[in-house]
């Protein structure tokens, strides 16, 4: 059993492989928490539990002046008491009085783990891989309680932790707040990394001291956001990609979340993260329970990089789900960047000819192949083919390109409407909406109300009638708006501030049943690109477009900030063409490869309009990638130069049984005479010898000189790179 529990002293222990949570029942009735990080016997509590009340400090307990719960670390503190720190909970009770007492009432411990009802979240496959503690805390007066559920992996080191509000009163309670974790620290001596950015920038890592007050992210937009992502580490201050202390929490969620931390009087500090209680309420009616998303959990001792693998793993292994999970994915080829609205059958068909002879595996057919779509004004909601592009319609056209070899894929936006629509014409208040006030418009669309039954259930009829008369291999999953308006006509006006919550429910709802009527399909969810990568998407949809920005260099910052918590299995990464559509910049094709060649591998520009010669350099890079893509999907990244510290960027890739190897080294700008530039490979075996494939064939090297003195780079000119392909011998 990874989760004990010593009745006599009240002490939860949950063990990892190399880490361990502690928790304590204080007083008899207060949950406290007492320890998270490297693997630890249970200590001794006095020592490892301080209570030092100071002034202004309520005392719960008159006969104990030291022990106040504005001081103490608390496991789930309430609002509303005497803890003035920021709260996991707040509820409006039918009195009207807010506040919450959770006293500690009773607990379970059992092997495996349970799934979360209709929310997406890490799962096992034999129960042996994990244990689960549940936690019943309970305010008597209320007769409200909290169930918090703690998942301890024994081999990956992961505690997944999430909570379920139960109203055992026989009256209505509303939640105004339920945060998913909340974790105290004796101490602030941390730096606040986060991942944010913009459209087309996503993902870039920002890295803070802490501070007294509140620092934190969040997102108010209805999807996790290309803004602020539900991700954020607590870093201690020496870390770096090898060393030092490191704390991720990451929200298994794709609406508006809250993450941050405070740091209080006495420079402690206080983490959460969950549901953002902004423009959030949730009236629970007596016997209903509301469960909030899961948020995984990952305390390294070896920096960034071992947090990072360890995420990797376990969105790899047990978060992405169906035939995906372990398949090596389709190189593919989109129509988007290449024609946008302006193609037909005929130019469909040439792009799939050429994608065949250069090796590709995929074609998808992005935007505009439905309802009058020639540019993006109309149509989104009526999912049938527009015959004046495909006169045999989609089913038609799979099965012409798949006389080529290879498979096809489709484009759908399925959340969305837009005014010009069959749909919107028939179903005006199928939108998100408040009555009466302007419906603003956003790429000229509107958003879909999924917290409707009725909506979810035209949507999935919709997408799979699509996907059950064409032969559809793989589905591009897109949404391009942000909510506004917010009102549903589907809910009570005490229920309107359910509805973003209730929306996310919908979606899940929907994506659950069109992924498992669908096994064989491969979905790649897209938000504008990277606008809702997150792990609630990855648990339906295997991978993602990491973002609409495909120009290499910037990919350089994308790519590394979001590989911080996300698997390269899970990032789409495609060449495109130059200039690029983004950046206006130009750079070489083989740098593009390098580049995209570092996720998902794909090509995204007109395969047609290709030289000869540059046919001959994309034919190579296919068959390098094939080489190498079943241990880039599924072995440890590392990351060894970051972009935002400098001109270079590095990272290698290594399979699970430390035989083959892959490295790339980036470099933005020419120095001239800058120096000597050497590439140090890491995780290798020191004993080991390693050969050289490819480029450089035959030259060996011993694991020891390859990672302390490392190979030497030379490249000229901007915006440059060189790559190994290596195996142990
Ligand atoms: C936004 C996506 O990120 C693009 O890749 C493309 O699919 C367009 N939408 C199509 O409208």
């Amino acid at each position: 059993m990874s989760i004990t529990f010593d009745e006599k002293e009240k002490v939860f222990h949950l063990t990892t492989k190399n880490t361990s949570y502690i928790m304590k029942v204080a007083k008899e009735k207060y949950l406290s928490h007492v320890y998270w990080g490297k693997k630890i016997k249970t200590p001794d509590m006095e020592n490892a539990q301080l209570n030092r009340a100071t002034c202004f400090d309520a005392v719960p307990d008159k006969k104990d002046r030291s022990y106040s719960l504005n001081f103490v670390c608390q496991e789930y503190p309430t609002g509303g008491g005497t803890d003035y720190r920021v709260p996991a909970i707040q509820a409006v009770f039918s009195d009207g009085s807010r506040a919450v007492e959770f006293i500690y009432d009773s607990y379970k411990i059992t092997s495996g783990k349970p799934k979360l009802k209709g929310l997406p979240a890490t799962y096992i496959e034999e129960n042996a891989e994990a244990d689960t503690l549940e936690i019943v805390l309970t305010d008597t007066l209320k007769s409200i309680k909290a169930v918090l559920m703690y998942t301890a992996y024994n081999e990956i080191d992961v505690i997944t932790r999430s909570v379920r509000i139960i109203n055992e009163s026989p009256e209505q309670i509303l939640l105004e707040k339920v945060m998913s974790a909340s974790v105290d620290y004796e101490t602030s001596d941390y730096d606040f990394v986060e991942l944010s950015g913009a459209w087309g920038r996503e993902r870039h890592i920002e890295r803070n001291p802490l501070r007294s007050g509140i620092q934190s992210i969040e997102s108010r937009r209805g999807a996790s956001s290309h803004q602020l992502n539900p991700f954020f580490a607590l870093a201690s201050k020496n870390a770096n990609e090898e060393y030092g202390e490191v704390y991720g929490f990451n929200l298994v969620y794709s609406g508006n979340f809250t993450a941050g931390v405070e740091v209080d009087q006495l420079f402690k500090a206080r983490a959460y993260i969950g549901i953002n209680d902004y423009d959030f309420s949730w009236l629970l009616e007596s016997g209903e329970s509301f469960q909030a998303p899961e948020a995984v959990m990952v305390y390294s001792s070896h920096g960034f990089g071992e947090m990072s693998r360890t995420y990797h793993r376990i969105y790899r292994k047990r978060l992405v789900r169906g035939k995906y999970r372990d398949a090596v994915r389709p190189i593919l080829a989109n129509n988007w960047e290449a024609t946008y609205f302006d193609f037909n059958e005929e130019k469909i068909l040439e792009l799939a000819k050429t994608a065949s002879e250069l090796g590709i595996e995929l074609l998808v057919l992005d935007d505009g192949w439905f309802g009058k779509r020639n540019s993006d004004n109309c149509s989104l909601g009526d999912w049938y083919a527009d015959k004046e592009k495909l006169p045999d319609g989609i089913g038609g056209l799979a099965k012409k390109v798949k006389e080529y070899g290879i498979l096809f894929g489709l484009w759908f936006e399925p959340e969305m409407v837009s005014p010009d629509s069959d749909l919107y014409r028939a179903h005006p208040d199928w939108c998100i909406h408040i009555p009466k006030r302007e419906r603003t418009e956003c790429r000229n669309q509107l958003t879909l109300d999924l917290s409707r039954e009725d909506v979810c259930e035209y949507i999935i009829s919709a997408v799979s009638g699509v996907l059950d008369e064409a032969e559809i291999d793989y589905v591009k999953w897109d949404m391009n708006r942000h909510m506004s308006e917010l009102g549903s006509a589907g809910l009570s006006p005490e229920r309107q501030k359910e509805m973003s919550h209730r929306y996310m429910l919908g979606l899940y709802h929907v994506m659950e049943e069109i992924v498992s009527r669908h096994p064989d399909v491969l979905f790649e969810s897209c938000s504008g690109g990277g606008g809702r990568f997150d792990p609630g998407m990855l648990y339906y949809m295997p991978q993602t477009w990491t973002s609409d920005d495909t120009d290499a260099v910037e990919r350089l910052y994308i790519q590394y900030g979001t590989s911080l918590a996300y698997p390269v299995s899970a990032m789409g990464c495609h060449v495109s063409a130059v200039p690029n559509h983004q950046a206006h910049r130009i750079t070489s094709l083989s740098m593009r490869g390098d580049v995209a060649m570092s996720g998902n591998f794909g090509y995204e520009l007109d395969l047609t309009a290709f030289t000869e010669e540059e046919k001959e350099e994309v034919k190579t890079q296919i068959k390098q990638y094939k080489d190498l893509r079943t241990f880039i999907q599924s072995g440890d990244m590392y990351r060894l130069q970051s972009p935002f510290e400098g001109n270079t960027t590095a990272w290698q890739f290594i399979s699970e049984d430390g035989k083959d190897i892959f490295a790339a080294y980036f470099r933005i700008l020419c120095e001239v005479n800058g120096g000597i530039s050497r590439m140090k490979f890491t995780a290798l075996d020191t004993d080991a010898v390693y050969e050289i494939l490819g480029d450089g064939q035959g030259k060996r090297y011993s694991g020891d000189e390859l990672m302390n003195i490392g190979l030497t780079v030379d490249l000229w000119g901007d915006f440059n790179s060189r790559t190994w392909r290596l195996r142990k011998v």
